[in-house]
């Protein structure tokens, strides 16, 4: 048995659909309760989890010798993930995959200093351990961009003309599927990125193609682009922790281009221009 949490996200659904299609036995660790009614009609093992609730997450994890791990973004994911570690290690899983983030290993922002400890915890522990480390979600676009790009057809960042190479979190999921299924993968960090980078610009200019109509990136100031998030109701320490990685972004660290996911999997990862054309009906 192999448990997923974030199993009712974003991609920690797409690691459950494709770990179902493997035919791989999984438990559903969902915080939701509907989302557990609604997995357990399908037929699926589900568990309810709270990362404060220990118990709950010793009784989710027993029985399953592989775990994959994703924390929520929440003011100390960190002390939410450690907790899930050392209920990890008490209900005998032995094989961890942690949803961390590019670059974590050097911990030169903010971001990564949320996902290294963990991923340091997860190495001192004793259990097995697999990092995905991807860099930022395609599906961004529709998660965080799409209601202004719906309202206004325009999307905001302070990224100015960095160039990012977005993953698709379908790959980042298949990856994960491999890692948890397969013990070779153990003692491995991933770096997942896209098959190309390209500025925040040029990305509208695909949008715009697959829409039929133009969307425009609007580049702004950083504490102009922290003042609408905050105003949004976002807590100031995780718009900090945003407007950080869009200062990594702007230092190119986030341009490279691996080829972690084609060698894990066996096939070149998605491109931003045919994720654009399959959400457009989504942004008009
Ligand atoms: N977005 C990016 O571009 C990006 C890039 C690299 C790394 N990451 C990392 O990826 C992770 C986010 O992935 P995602 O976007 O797939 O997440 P997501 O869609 O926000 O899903 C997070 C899940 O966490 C669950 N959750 C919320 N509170 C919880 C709690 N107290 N206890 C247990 N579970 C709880 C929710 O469960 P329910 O659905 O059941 O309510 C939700 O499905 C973060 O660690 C982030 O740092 C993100």
């Amino acid at each position: 048995m192999i448990c997923i949490t974030g199993a009712g996200g974003t991609l920690g659904s797409e690691v459950l659909a494709q770990m179902r299609a493997a035919g791989a036995p999984v438990r559903a660790a969902f915080h939701s309760a509907d989302k557990v009614d609604a997995a357990r009609t399908q037929g699926i093992d589900a568990a309810l989890i709270d990362f404060d609730d220990p118990h709950s997450l010793r009784e989710a994890f027993a029985g399953c010798p592989s775990l994959f791990l994703l924390g929520h973004n929440a003011i100390d994911q960190t002390e939410l993930e450690l907790a899930a570690v050392d209920a990890a290690r008490s209900a005998g899983v032995r094989h961890i995959v942690k949803q961390s983030v590019i670059g974590a290993q050097k911990e030169d922002y903010s971001l990564a200093r949320v996902h290294r400890p963990v991923e340091q915890a997860i190495e001192a522990s004793g259990m097995m351990w697999t990092f995905l480390r991807p860099n930022s979600f395609m599906q961004n676009v529709l998660t965080f961009m799409s209601p202004t790009i719906r309202a206004e057809s325009a999307f905001y960042s302070a990224s100015g003309e960095a160039r990012i190479s977005h993953v698709d979190v379908r790959d980042i999921a298949a990856v994960a599927v491999q890692a948890l299924l397969r013990p070779e993968h153990a003692g491995h960090a991933y770096t997942l990125t896209g098959p190309d980078a390209f500025s925040y610009d040029e990305l509208a200019e695909t949008l715009s193609s697959a829409v039929g109509h133009t969307i425009t990136h609007v580049d702004l100031p950083p504490n102009e682009l922290r003042y609408g998030m905050v105003d949004m109701g976002m807590p100031d320490e995780i718009a900090d922790r945003l407007l950080d990685l869009e200062r990594y972004f702007r230092s190119g660290e986030a341009s490279p281009v691996t080829d972690d996911i084609e060698r894990v999997t066996g096939r070149a990862p998605r491109r931003f221009a045919d994720y654009a054309r399959e959400i457009a009906p989504m942004l008009r």
